[in-house]
């Protein structure tokens, strides 16, 4: 070997060697692998082509010019995940304890800048002590540089973020701003301000955990759209939810080659009860409806009334919207209507087509929900949802009440194809509270009050408890039986597969914030 290939050789094994064995040993006692062995495990083998290996900072500050690391605390390249083209960095905890410098910054906004030009998405894998302490200022002008390419990137590539390590301060921003944040249990945790600075401020004690560990972000604030329970887990889920995006929003997702049988589904006749007012859980209409194992859900913990996730059928990638009667009876509150508006935004943006599972009651009462804005809040999805452009799909599996009917993907909001199951209640509230109102002098004059309101609830329940009414208006395009489902939706967003509609130019629209 010559002198030349044997230095460019020790600089690459120091640069792979990041802080060193002593602290990729602890990394390992922690539970966690090192960036690069998160790196080589989520790209195929033998794809991943390392960019910026030999960068090192260039602070004096502090004694800082005898502490220099190749690569300073984050690898960065491209690769392939499942032969699809991905850009990738991955902070090193070994190395000031993946803290982000100004050199750090430009690594990562080197591919960030790479991927939008390209159209592929990019993976950004988190594990850091936060700004390089010993570069002030020019550190917070990293972080603002990753952020304002996080937001031209919007929309435009997937942008996915895991956690994997500590995540604090002006470092929550960037995850916050992509499409999808992961979150490692135990390992992982995210908040603005950390424990120490809470208790001076709030006098509350709190642990790492309780404040921003991966439960609390799953169930609580809906920050982390996935939790893992480990580093492997955590990469593989990376790999399955790229299954289901394009590369970028000029591209559609792939399909997966599909042969249209008979997809009568009888399972599907059972699931929604006699009694109107009896839970069943939506998960299983929408086992019975997509392609077998297909479902893979997002936010699951969180907002547990409504249903969001990807699904595969005939083949092709969908986004699913569910009420799911099993909590809350499905109603729409401020989480939900967020976490679903969040994910039809995702599904238009990049080319996904929409699925809608309707049973929904109302919205949810109470101060509470007032309070915190649910007009605001509910808004979003109304939103979300009359502005998507992609082939949008709804099913009435039972209950279509109120406003929520309108803004659940309606036909009034631009739904492509709205079907109805025959036991479907589309109406403006349900048939007793309805015969109370409208009813009420009738009701209060009557000898048998009781009986009265039980006959006028009859009344209002056969005139509106059905799909029909709104059929005859064309505002359902077909009342279908629940077996036929599968088969129907499968042909209609065949049907819509070349669904092309433009809007007025603007510079952007005003979602209610
Ligand atoms: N800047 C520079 N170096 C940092 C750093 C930062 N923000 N955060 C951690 N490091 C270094 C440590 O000095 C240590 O260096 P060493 O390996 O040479 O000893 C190494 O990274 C590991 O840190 P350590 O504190 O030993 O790890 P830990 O697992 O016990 O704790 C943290 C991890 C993130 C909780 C802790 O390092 C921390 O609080 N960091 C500062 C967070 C912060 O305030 N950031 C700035 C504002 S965003």
């Amino acid at each position: 070997m010559d002198s030349k290939t044997k230095a460019l050789n020790e600089k690459l094994e120091l640069s792979r060697l990041g802080g060193g064995q002593a602290r990729i040993d602890k990394q390992h006692q922690k539970k966690k692998l090192t960036a690069r062995e998160r790196v080589l495990y989520l790209l195929d083998e033998g794809s991943f082509e390392e960019i910026g290996a030999l960068v090192t900072h260039r602070t004096k500050d502090f004694g800082m010019e005898n502490q220099k690391f190749y690569g300073d605390g984050v690898v960065t390249g491209y690769g392939t995940v499942n032969g699809r083209l991905i850009y990738i960095f991955a902070q090193d905890f070994t190395v000031f304890g993946g803290s982000l410098s100004e050199t750090h910054a430009e690594k990562i906004c080197k591919i960030m800048d790479m991927a939008v030009n390209v159209g592929a998405p990019i993976i950004g894998l988190n594990d850091s002590g936060g700004a390089r302490i010993q570069e002030g200022v020019r550190s917070l002008g990293g972080y603002a540089d990753i952020f304002y390419r996080n937001v031209q990137a919007s929309g435009v590539i997937p942008q996915i973020s895991a956690i994997m390590g500590p995540c604090a301060g002006g470092a929550v921003y960037s995850p916050a701003m992509t499409d999808f944040t992961l979150m490692v249990q135990d390992t992982s945790y995210m908040f603005v301000t950390g424990p120490n600075v809470v208790k001076t401020v709030t006098n509350e004690e709190v642990t790492s955990e309780e404040l921003g560990g991966a439960s609390v972000h799953s169930t609580k604030s809906g920050v982390a759209h996935l939790t893992s329970s480990n580093d492997v887990e955590a990469l593989e889920d990376i790999k399955r939810l790229l299954s289901y995006l394009p590369q970028n929003n000029r591209e559609k997702a792939i399909d997966i080659p599909f042969d249209l049988k008979d997809e009568v589904r009888e399972s599907l006749s059972d699931i929604v009860p006699d009694n109107p007012n009896k839970p069943y859980d939506m998960h299983q209409v929408i086992e019975g409806i997509i392609d077998e194992d297909s479902f893979y859900e997002i936010h699951k913990d969180f907002a547990e009334n409504i249903i969001v996730g990807f699904a595969r059928l005939g083949g092709k990638s969908v986004g699913v919207v569910a009420n799911q009667p099993m909590f809350l009876a499905g109603v729409l509150d401020v989480n939900s209507s967020t976490k679903a508006a969040r994910l039809v935004r995702f599904c238009d943006a990049f080319n996904i087509p929409l699925l809608v599972l309707e049973d929904v009651p109302g919205f949810l009462p109470g101060t509470d929900q007032e309070w915190n804005a649910i007009i605001t809040n509910g808004a979003k999805l109304l939103y979300a949802f009359s502005e998507a452009t992609v082939p949008r799909v709804t099913v009435i599996t039972r209950k279509a009440y109120g406003g929520a009917y309108d803004v659940m993907n309606s036909k009034h909001i631009g739904a492509d194809m709205n079907f109805a199951w025959p036991n479907a209640e589309i109406a403006v509230m349900g048939a007793k509270g309805a015969a109370e109102i409208i009813f009420k002098r009738e009701i209060s004059a009557a000898d048998d009050k009781e009986a009265k309101w039980k006959e006028k609830e009859a009344e209002y329940a056969n005139l509106f408890a059905n799909p029909y009414s709104a059929a005859e208006r064309g505002f359902i395009d077909e009342v279908i039986l629940p077996k036929n489902t599968r088969r129907k939706l499968i042909k209609a967003f065949h049907m819509l597969e070349n669904k092309d509609v433009n809007r007025p130019n603007r510079k952007h629209g005003n979602i209610p914030l």
